[in-house]
């Protein structure tokens, strides 16, 4: 493929990004918790006249980590500079970013459970001390140096907090976990965009994106387009039940809001290994993901949705993804355990 063509579609992407994303709190709808305490560590950080604490930012993809972090740079009145746990290979990258920092800078790393431990380690200095702790030279020539750095806040994001080493998640003075949006609020969120890109939608419209949308802002956002499309191909002017109807049938979205892969995962778990109780690594290998694309991006919505359960024995499919796929389950209670 012409690489140009593929970088104008990330441009075009990261551009319909920007435009929707919300950049205050007011306009962030939901997480009320971790909203509301975060508005008082910043009102105060902003009384004192110091920098915000470090803050830690989980949960799985898409509910607004990346989101939030510019809100707080926003409403800190701060500079962001923004990193990524993956491009961060060597020390020397890590070095590099910390000395471009300014007084008061917030510095966004995102996956940064994705940064290696040996590196991780200057972060330990920079986030406490505000020193960059580096080792030079090598071949008994090395020496350890130490600059001083600005005040700055560290945000951190990622989908796995239980992959940070306790020493850099005991340096987040401000952990918060994000959590699945109700259906109210992502039918908010879906007029919220609605607006922000001229589309009429009515209320029930709105509803029904939401709640198919796996309880995800980014998935609501990607269906509104989607059915957006169909809206204008119909040459519909505002978005009705109807159309949504008709668009989720042809993208085949599921009227639970499950998609593709959650129901490869759970057809498997039944069809393969007979309901559970079965390992992650074998659910794995039977439907060809990464066992941590399953621990992170698919099984947190199966199970807060009570679609299927941990035991010490491994997944269990519930009775609910039983009577949801209209298969009669054999099993009695007394295998479950
Ligand atoms: N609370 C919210 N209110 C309105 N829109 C939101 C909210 N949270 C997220 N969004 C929208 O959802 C989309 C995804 O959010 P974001 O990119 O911040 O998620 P993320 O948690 O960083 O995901 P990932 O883990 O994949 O990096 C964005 O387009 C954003 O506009
Ligand atoms: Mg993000």
């Amino acid at each position: 493929m012409d690489e140009r063509i593929v970088t104008n579609h990330e441009l075009e992407a990261d551009k319909f990004e920007k435009t929707i994303r919300p950049d205050s709190f007011d306009e962030y709808i939901g997480q009320s918790d971790v909203k509301e305490n975060i508005k008082v560590f910043v009102k105060a950080a902003k009384i004192r006249g110091t920098h915000l604490d470090h803050v830690l930012l989980y949960g799985p993809p898409g509910l607004g980590k990346t989101t939030l972090a510019h809100i707080i740079s926003n409403e800190m009145e701060s500079n962001i500079k923004t990193a990524s746990g993956p491009t961060i290979e060597k020390s020397g990258d890590l070095a590099a970013i910390l000395s471009t920092l300014e007084p008061n800078d917030v510095l966004f790393i995102d996956e940064i459970h994705r940064i290696p431990r040996y590196i991780e380690e200057i972060l330990y200095s920079a986030m406490e001390d505000f020193k960059l702790d580096i080792i030079i030279g090598g071949e008994g020539q090395s020496r350890n140096i130490k600059i001083d750095l600005p005040s700055f806040t560290l945000i951190g994001a990622t989908t796995r907090a239980g992959d940070l080493s306790s020493p850099l998640r005991d340096r987040f003075g401000i952990v918060c976990k994000l959590e699945f949006y109700s259906d109210d609020e992502l039918s908010e969120i879906v007029k919220r965009t609605s607006r922000v890109l001229n589309l009429k939608i009515d209320e029930d419209a709105a509803y029904e994106i939401a709640i198919r949308s796996r309880k995800t802002p980014r998935i609501a956002n990607r269906l509104l387009k989607r059915v957006s499309d169909f809206a204008l191909v119909d040459e519909e002017s505002t978005i009705t039940l109807k159309l949504v109807k008709k668009a989720l049938k042809r993208l085949k979205i599921d009227e639970s809001g499950l998609d593709n892969t959650d129901i490869e995962y759970l057809m498997s778990i039944i069809n393969k290994f007979n309901g559970g109780p079965v390992g992650i690594e074998s659910i794995a290998s039977s439907i060809g993901e990464e066992v941590t694309t399953i621990e992170d991006v698919i099984e947190p919505f199966l199970l807060q949705e009570g679609y299927v359960k941990r035991s010490s024995r491994g997944r269990i499919v519930t009775e609910k993804t039983y009577k949801m796929f209209k298969i009669n389950n054999q099993k009695t209670l007394f295998d479950y355990e």
